[in-house]
């Protein structure tokens, strides 16, 4: 499918209207949506990274992962040797994972209601840092207990060349280039699509340096 501009709200005026691009039946990209946003997200996500520092984590084929991972909310997304699971606590301090900002939960439900999805609240929110080289494989989200609630994503920082699959690993991917402060959401039909990041390229964001932040909320249920 094509990206299609769409005016999602017209009547109703949003708080912020963003350049919605359609990428799947229920699948959406909204530009820059989180520009307005961003003097107040990055000093939470530093908070946050402060109290669950980013790590290399190793998933059961035994390589660490390029990005590095945090998250905050109730649930942390977490993997090593035997498996992926959400977690209530970081398991490298066994502390509860840094609450979810107000910040970030607002932008996350206002990008859902945008996509078409209402009353989105995140649960978790999962944190990916990119340096240049890093890259995240094709895969679902699946670990969630269920799948009625959208995947909420912003990207933050360097660019990224994102692939938008289908339900096969070997379908044909979208590539939609996704730049600081766009959001992607993608849920209901789409929700189990196969997605990833090529590796990201060299370069300097005059806001975050060298590295690309993405963040997703996702609602994961009980752990
Ligand atoms: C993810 O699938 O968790 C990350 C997607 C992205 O970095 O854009
Ligand atoms: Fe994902």
């Amino acid at each position: 499918m094509q990206p299609s501009n769409f005016d999602l709200f017209a009547d109703h005026e949003p708080v912020q209207q963003a350049r919605a691009e359609q990428i799947g039946e229920q699948a959406w990209v909204l530009r820059g949506l989180a520009l307005p946003q961003v003097d107040r997200l990055l000093p939470e996500l530093d908070t946050v990274i402060a109290a669950a520092p980013l790590r290399h984590m190793v998933p059961p084929g035994g390589f660490s992962m390029s990005v590095g991972t945090s998250s905050c909310g109730r649930l942390g997304w977490v993997t090593d040797r035997r498996g992926y699971r959400y977690s209530s606590v970081d398991p490298h301090s066994g502390l509860p994972w840094p609450a979810l900002p107000k910040v970030f939960a607002d932008l996350a439900r206002t990008a859902a209601e945008q996509a078409g999805f209402a009353d989105f609240a995140a649960d978790s929110c999962l944190i990916n840092q990119y340096v240049p080289g890093a890259k995240m494989s094709l895969h679902q989200d699946k670990d969630e207990k269920a799948y009625a609630a959208p995947i909420v994503s912003l990207s933050l920082g360097l660019p990224a060349m994102f692939l938008f699959g289908g339900f096969e690993r070997s379908d044909k991917c979208q590539r939609i280039p996704l730049l600081h402060g766009d959001m992607v959401i993608w849920g209901g039909v789409d929700r189990l699509r196969f997605h990833g990041v090529l590796p990201i390229k060299p370069g300097y964001h005059p806001r975050l340096g060298e590295q690309r932040i993405n963040l997703t909320f996702r609602v994961a249920g009980s752990a």
